[in-house]
């Protein structure tokens, strides 16, 4: 079977819906975030400062041809990675994509406690998340199923999932 992508802007959810929605479906979860981190050795904060989100979309990239050619996985894939044209259409081909969503204001809600997302570390949050879920739109809304997690624990999200997996 083709993989189950998971995407969408940081603090929606990927992650435990993802873990849920594996366990659900009897799949082998991954996280591509952790597995950068794994083969650079260091953590995605560490990459950006040092080598530059360049270099990071390039290990994003590179990770996202080595698992396309799997299937079976749910993965649950950093936030930026679908905004690539190239990466939105391998992620089509090779599974179904998931996109969470959720409102800026949760977003905020969510992520603000939270120091290892590099591109949240600005004096205005909020007004980054704007901007960004604002330009990012257009590859979000790529994906084959959108599942609004604003009001909705993770476990109602990967049921959701799995009723749309269905249909
Ligand atoms: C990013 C999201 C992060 C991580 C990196 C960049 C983004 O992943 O890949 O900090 O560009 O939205 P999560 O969405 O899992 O937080």
């Amino acid at each position: 079977m083709e993989n189950i992508y998971l995407v969408g802007f940081m603090g929606t959810g990927k992650s435990d819906v993802g873990k849920i929605l594996a366990r659900s479906l009897e799949r082998d979860f991954l996280e591509m975030d952790e597995l950068i981190e794994k083969s650079e050795k260091t953590t995605i904060s560490q990459i950006f400062a040092e080598k530059g989100e360049a270099y990071f979309r390039t290990c994003e990239k590179k990770l996202l041809a080595e698992l396309a050619q799997k299937s079976d996985f749910v993965i649950s894939c950093g936030g930026g990675l679908i905004c690539n044209q190239e990466n939105a259409d391998l992620l089509k081909k090779s599974g179904k994509v998931i996109n969470l969503k959720a409102s800026a204001k949760e977003i905020v809600r969510r992520t603000k406690h939270c120091k290892n997302r590099p591109l949240l570390n600005t004096l205005n949050p909020t007004k980054t998340i704007n901007k960004l879920l604002a330009e990012r739109e257009p590859f979000y809304s790529q994906a084959h199923i959108a599942i609004d997690t604003d009001k909705i624990t993770a476990q109602a999200a990967a049921n959701l999932i799995i009723q749309h997996l269905r249909d």
